[in-house]
Formats: structure tokens, C-alpha cells, sequence
């Protein structure tokens, strides 16, 4: 689906002829006002600063009344009636919460992540925000760090795919109205490379693997119209990306001619203090605008020292001038200037309504993976007779909202067991027994066990509480937390199947109960549907469907462990020379070098059979296209959906090349019995990286190509790219 959208990249003569006119009224304050962002408890005397013209936009602000009456002071009291922006943070959906954001890309279905994000922005519009803090398109491949719940996972491809479609969705909304939303991908750039996961951290990556790897889920975003970009937090090879003139400047203003508004994260131009990059806010405020930051989003810095710094003469004024013009431009495509009120009757009318439910209960179904199910314990028969539910996470109505739901309420979620409740047939018994808390706390593992020893089945539903996710919540230790690892090992020395269902804002380290339980689903932090959307794919109501975006580690000690990774001059998979004891390759002494689970695995209830690989273009220029197909049959007795992807490798090249990477993927429903030819068609063009002179080159030679259903797996043929 592409809705049609605003591509605020596109520039409109009539508009840039508005902006000139009010900035010539503008005094060097009013200018500097427009870069200014406050959150509300910031300042006592918000409205005089707001009637003074001293801020530009305002954010964490949800309330419409409050909304209206600021905007109310700008458009009436303040010299010029320029209006505010109001911009918050719509992670996943605002009051119809949808999953977290990893969860949602594990569906790989762009057009239904941009059916959601137009849910989430049409509500969050309707409350009178303007300006929406996501997508967050940060590549990460450490699951330590809590961020990764907010962004699409590990790979370039699947994620600048992903960015698109929230883009096209963000912007598409209130389309019918004046008024318009604008998104801001974030957070730029490579803050999902923080050494050990560990937020805020340090990163210190080659310019290579920023381009290939970090830039192209932005570069993505900006081609789909994406108005804004927030600069991040952290420290890139030395500079902190608030203050980052080779990212902001050479990469985003002159190579990609990115004509947007760049808003610093929160506090990060003062943060250039601790980084050690700046003695005082105002060498901060001088440093980051230079870079290239437009907007400072706290205000702790520019509201101070930028009118001194261009009185100075140490910032042009015209620098000031072309930020301001940014943001003018933003306020004037919104719809500001005619439509700054928002109508307060609004969102009781279109928030939470049936169809919104529904939408985010097929993203919830699609999302969950469905990681192990031996002897097909899954779907649960209807002839059990009683079904022990055991877990923490059970009955909780709070957890499953997961990380950044300003709006999100407990009221609105469906508990796993809520969801049971809804679809049991009447002839199972339930039996529900939390069995221990999240994190230490109260255990009953003796009624947990006699609950199990009552039982046919068991499901256990474990797992993170949402506060273990997200910013600033970095964990070292990826196992169950608390004393859920014990309350499982007690129920699976029960000797009853167990079923466990696994809540996280991030991929687990859990091989102890991937070896001992029957079967496994992820369902990550599924928003306000989880329960019903948990309960549905165990009674088969739904079939499961969802593939893996992230890697899950076997241990800590494996990461990063992700599948585009180098294959070294010592791969696992040759014979390696032997030296003293063993061979001596790229491996462990202590574990595997495999992940638990692979990027793109998930299950279904049905299974697929791949076969008749054929490379179309065995041979092909770099204008040309690769084309590639297999035949997919869906050889078990459900219809299911199928995620098939195709990868490749270029075996030789300048600089080395990934072992894998992901260049394209479909999702195929199948009924039982049915195949589908499936093709790819891969422009050579995309086949390229950034090489010696870090120009993007592809280079002739050979390359391998794989159709299958993850990263581990797959068929497997060859062509040529000639120059
Ligand atoms: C800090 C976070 O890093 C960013 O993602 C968010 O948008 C801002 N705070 C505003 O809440």
C-alpha cells in the first residue's frame, strides 16, 4: 500500500516566498526563538517566553486544551503570530498501542507498519501534536541495549524498508484536514552502536560501516519525504553527533541535499560539556550549530548564548537564518499558519475505535514469532481438559504496552489470560497461578507445580517488564529476570509440556529453555492486543507468522552476534590449520558461534517446502537486474504465511563483503498443498558498498544468492556481475 503522503523534502516556491516575508519582520531573538524547543515543566514562565516569540516548539505535550492555549498565546499575543509546533514521542501508536517497534518489524510487512503508523499519528494529530519523534531507525546488533526494542533490528535492508513505510504513514496523516504531521527519524547517527550496549556509550565504527550499515535506514527515510531528523546522543569516532559537521553537514546537507529541520535529542548540545567537547553551553551552542543543528530540543543552550554568539560575530547570522528557514518552511507545509488550533472534540471520535483495535491486533498476530514447537504441541487441542497457566507476566495488564507509550493505558490492555478467557472453549479448566514477580520478589512455586501437576498443558508466560527495555535501560545479563528461571525449571521437572510464552523488549540469551520446553513463542511487548493475539495463535485461531529481525544470542559472551557478518581469513566452516590441540579458526573454545535463533527464523503451523532455485540472469551488467525465483509449497495442512527471503554474497571484492546480506523479501499465503513461483529481482546497483575511495562502487565478479526462510538456511545459486 503507498498512501499518499507529504514529502516535506519537496520545496514549494509559494512557501519560501511566505518565509522570506517573515523573516525580514523577524528581530535576532525571534530568530533565535524559532530554534528553541522547551518541555513544558522546564520553565514557570513558559508564557512569556512563548508570547515574547523566545520558543518555537514545544514538546511532551499532550493535552489538547493546554495545546490550544499556548498556541493561543503565539498566534495572538506574540509580536509576529507565529505558531508552535508540538511534538511528542509516537513510538508505537499512541492510545492504540500497537507492539513495540522490533516486534512490528518482525511481521516484514511494510504496508501493514504503515497502516499502523497512520493509526498512531492520525490519534496523535487528532490531540493536536504536529511533529512525531520516530521512526527510530537505528541499526543495532547488541540486544543488551534497551533501545533496540524502539527500532527495526539488525539488518540495513529490512530496515530502510521499515523506514519508509513509517514515513509514507506518519506523513500521511490528516491528509483531509489543513493540517499536517511531519516524523523525524532518529536517532542520527549510529547510536545503535554504543560499545556493550550500554546506552549513551561510546561508538567507534569505521566511515565504511556508518555508510553501509547506519546511513541507509536515514537515507531511506529522506527519500520517502521524511521532513526532520533528530541528531543523537552520542559521540561518533570522537564527535559527538550533536556536533558532528561531517555527518550533519558533508553527509546529510551536501551529499544528500537534505533540506530539513535537524533537532538536537534531548539536552545533547549541552551534553557536549560531559562529552568533553565543549567547556560551556556556549561553546556547546557555537560547536553545534556550526555542525549543523537546527533545533536545541531542551533549550538549555541556543535560548542563551546564540544572539550573543552572532552579536559576537563568532556564528554568522545567515546560519541562524537558514535554521529558522527550516523551521518556518516545516510550520508553513504543516498547515500552521492556517490551522493552528486543534478541534477538541476530536480524538474521542477517532482514538481507540474498533477498526484501530483490530488493525493493531493482526500487527500483534503477525508479530510474534513462533521459535520452537515440538511434536506440533501447537495449536492447543480443544480437548484438553485443563490448562495450567503459570508466569509472572499472565495476568498483567501493564507490561505488554512495553517501552515509550506516553498514552497507553492499563485499562486498554488484554491480559494473556484475558485473552484465554476469550477463546476457551468451555470444556477447559484454567488454572492461573503467577508463580513468582517479574524481578525478585514473592515465589509460590509449590502451587505453581501442583498447578502443572493438575494440568495437560502448561503455558508459562515469562519474560522483561517494559521498564527493562528502552532508553537508558541497557541490560548485561539477557537471561529470565528475577527467579522465573527457577519457577520454570521447577514446572518443567513436572515432566507436563510446556508452552512458554516469552515477553521482551529484546532478543533473550535463553538456550536452557529453548532445549527444555516444548515450544516457544515470542511475543515481544505487543501493545494493547497481546493477550487476545497470544491466546488466538495457541488455540490456532490465528497461525503464527512472524519472523526474527534480531539475532538471539545463546550467550552474552556472542555478541554482537548477527548474520551479515565478515567472514574472516579463518572461517568457521573451513578445516583450519591445526596448531597445537585444535584447529585454529574463528570460533569459542566455551560456545558456538551460532546464534540461538537466526535473523529471519520464525515458525508456522504449517510448513513450506523450497525448491527449483533458478537464476534467470546468470550473467549481468551493472544496469541490469538480477532475477532469481524458487518454488515455495506449503507441504503441511494449514494455510500459513510465509516470509521468503533472498540473500546474497559477493565473494571477492576491494574491501571484504559480509557473508550474507539480505537484498529482498515477499510474503507468500499459501494453502495447503499450493506453490507459488517467487521472484526477486535485484537492480545490480543495489549489490554495491562504499569501497576504497568510500564511493559507493558495485564491482564486478561473482557472487552467490540464496532463497530460503532465514539467514541460516536457504538455496543456493550463483551469477556474475560484468562490467
Ligand atoms: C530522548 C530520546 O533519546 C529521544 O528518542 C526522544 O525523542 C527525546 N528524548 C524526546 O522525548
Amino acid at each position: 500500500m503507498n498512501t499518499p503522503h507529504l514529502r516535506f523534502t519537496d520545496i514549494d516556491p509559494s512557501i519560501e516566498e511566505r518565509v522570506d516575508t517573515l523573516l525580514k519582520q523577524m528581530t535576532l531573538e525571534e530568530k533565535v526563538g524559532q530554534l528553541v524547543q522547551i518541555n513544558l515543566g522546564w520553565r514557570e514562565d513558559t508564557d512569556d517566553w512563548v508570547r515574547e516569540g523566545r520558543v518555537g516548539s514545544i514538546l511532551s505535550l499532550t493535552d489538547t486544551q493546554e495545546i490550544n492555549r499556548l498556541q493561543r498565546i503565539a498566534v495572538e499575543e506574540s509580536r509576529l503570530g507565529i505558531p508552535l509546533l508540538i511534538g511528542n514521542d509516537v513510538i508505537h501508536g499512541y492510545r492504540t498501542v500497537f507492539p513495540i517497534p522490533l516486534a512490528e518489524s518482525c511481521t516484514w510487512e511494510p504496508a501493514l507498519l504503515e497502516r499502523a503508523s497512520r493509526v498512531a499519528a492520525d490519534e496523535a494529530a487528532a490531540s493536536g501534536t504536529d511533529w512525531i519523534f520516530a521512526p527510530m531507525v537505528d541499526i543495532c546488533r547488541d540486544p543488551r541495549w534497551g533501545r533496540i526494542a524502539e527500532g527495526a533490528g539488525e539488518d540495513p535492508f529490512l530496515g530502510s524498508a521499515m523506514a519508509q513505510a513509517r514515513i509514507r504513514g506518519f506523513q500521511a496523516a490528516d491528509l483531509t484536514s489543513e493540517r499536517r504531521i511531519v516524523a523525524c527519524p532518529k536517532h542520527y547517527v549510529a547510536y545503535g552502536a554504543a560499545e556493550a550496549g550500554k546506552d549513551y556509550n561510546t561508538v567507534d565504527i569505521s566511515e565504511r560501516t556508518l555508510r553501509d550499515v547506519y546511513l541507509p535506514p536515514f537515507k531511506a527515510a529522506f527519500d520517502a519525504g521524511a521532513g526532520t531528523v533528530m541528531s543523537a546522543f552520542n559521540e561518533l569516532n570522537g564527535i559527538p553527533a550533536s556536533a558532528n559537521a561531517f555527518t550533519l553537514r558533508t553527509i546529510l546537507r551536501e551529499e544528500w541535499g537534505f533540506p530539513g529541520v535537524v533537532l538536537s535529542d534531548f539536552d545533547a548540545i549541552g551534553e557536549l560539556i560531559h562529552h568533553g567537547f565543549a567547556e560551556d553551553h556556549k561553546t556547546a551552542t557555537r560547536k553545534s550549530i556550526l555542525a549543523g543543528v537546527d533545533v536545541d530540543m531542551m533549550g538549555n543552550a541556543f535560548p542563551f548564548h546564540l544572539a550573543a554568539l552572532v552579536r559576537e560575530g563568532q556564528t554568522p547570522e545567515n546560519l541562524v537564518e537558514h535554521a529558522v528557514r527550516r523551521v518556518l518552511r516545516l510550520k508553513f507545509m504543516l498547515g500552521l499558519f492556517e490551522a493552528p488550533y486543534t478541534d477538541e472534540s476530536l480524538a474521542d471520535q477517532i482514538t481507540l475505535t474498533g477498526e484501530n483495535r483490530a488493525l493493531a491486533l493482526e500487527v500483534c498476530r503477525k508479530s510474534m514469532v513462533l521459535l520452537k514447537n515440538e511434536g506440533k504441541i501447537l495449536p492447543l487441542s480443544n480437548s484438553i481438559e485443563t490448562l495450567a497457566v503459570i508466569g509472572p507476566l499472565a495476568d498483567n495488564h501493564h507490561e505488554p504496552l512495553g517501552c515509550w507509550t506516553l498514552q497507553g493505558r492499563d485499562e486498554d490492555v488484554e491480559s494473556v489470560l484475558d485473552g484465554l478467557q476469550a477463546v476457551l472453549p468451555e470444556n477447559i479448566t484454567l488454572l492461573h497461578v503467577p508463580g513468582c514477580e517479574i524481578e525478585g520478589g514473592d515465589v509460590d512455586f509449590d502451587r505453581a507445580v501442583s498447578a502443572a501437576l493438575a494440568a495437560d498443558v502448561v503455558v508459562m508466560v515469562l519474560g522483561e517488564s517494559l521498564m527493562m527495555s528502552g532508553e537508558a535501560h541497557s541490560r548485561a545479563h539477557l537471561d529470565l529476570p528475577g527467579r522465573q528461571q527457577e519457577l520454570l525449571e521447577a514446572v518443567v521437572a513436572t515432566g507436563k509440556p510446556v508452552v512458554a510464552v516469552l515477553m521482551a523488549g529484546r532478543p533473550l540469551a535463553i538456550p536452557w529453555m529453548a532445549e527444555h520446553v516444548a515450544a516457544m513463542l515470542m511475543a515481544w511487548h505487543g501493545g494493547i492486543r497481546t493477550g487476545r493475539a497470544v491466546a488466538d495463535l495457541l488455540f490456532g485461531n490465528a497461525v503464527p507468522s512472524g519472523k526474527l529481525t534480531a539475532s538471539f544470542p545463546r550467550s552474552e559472551g556472542q555478541i554482537p552476534v548477527y548474520y551479515a557478518h565478515k567472514s574472516t581469513g579463518r572461517p568457521i566452516d573451513i578445516r583450519g590449520i591445526i596448531q597445537f590441540d585444535r584447529a585454529h579458526k574463528s570460533q569459542y573454545l566455551d560456545e558456538s558461534s551460532d546464534p540461538l535463533f537466526p535473523f529471519g527464523f520464525g515458525l508456522s503451523y504449517t510448513t513450506f517446502a523450497y525448491s527449483d532455485l533458478a537464476v534467470e540472469t546468470p550473467e549481468i551488467g551493472l544496469d541490469d537486474t538480477l532475477v532469481v525465483s524458487a518454488k515455495i509449497t506449503n507441504t503441511g495442512e494449514r494455510t500459513g504465511d510465509e516470509i521468503v527471503q533472498c540473500y546474497v554474497r559477493d565473494l571477492c571484492g576491494s574491501v571484504t563483503r559480509p557473508v550474507k546480506e539480505l537484498k529482498g523479501f515477499k510474503k507468500v499465503t499459501l494453502t495447503p498443498g499450493e506453490s507459488q513461483i517467487v521472484h526477486f529481482e535485484i537492480p545490480a546497483r543495489t549489490l554495491g558498498f562504499h569501497g576504497l575511495t568510500m564511493d559507493y562502487v558495485v564491482e564486478p565478479g561473482e557472487f552467490w544468492v540464496w532463497i530460503g526462510a532465514n539467514a541460516r538456511e536457504g538455496l543456493k545459486g550463483a551469477f556474475t556481475v560484468i562490467a
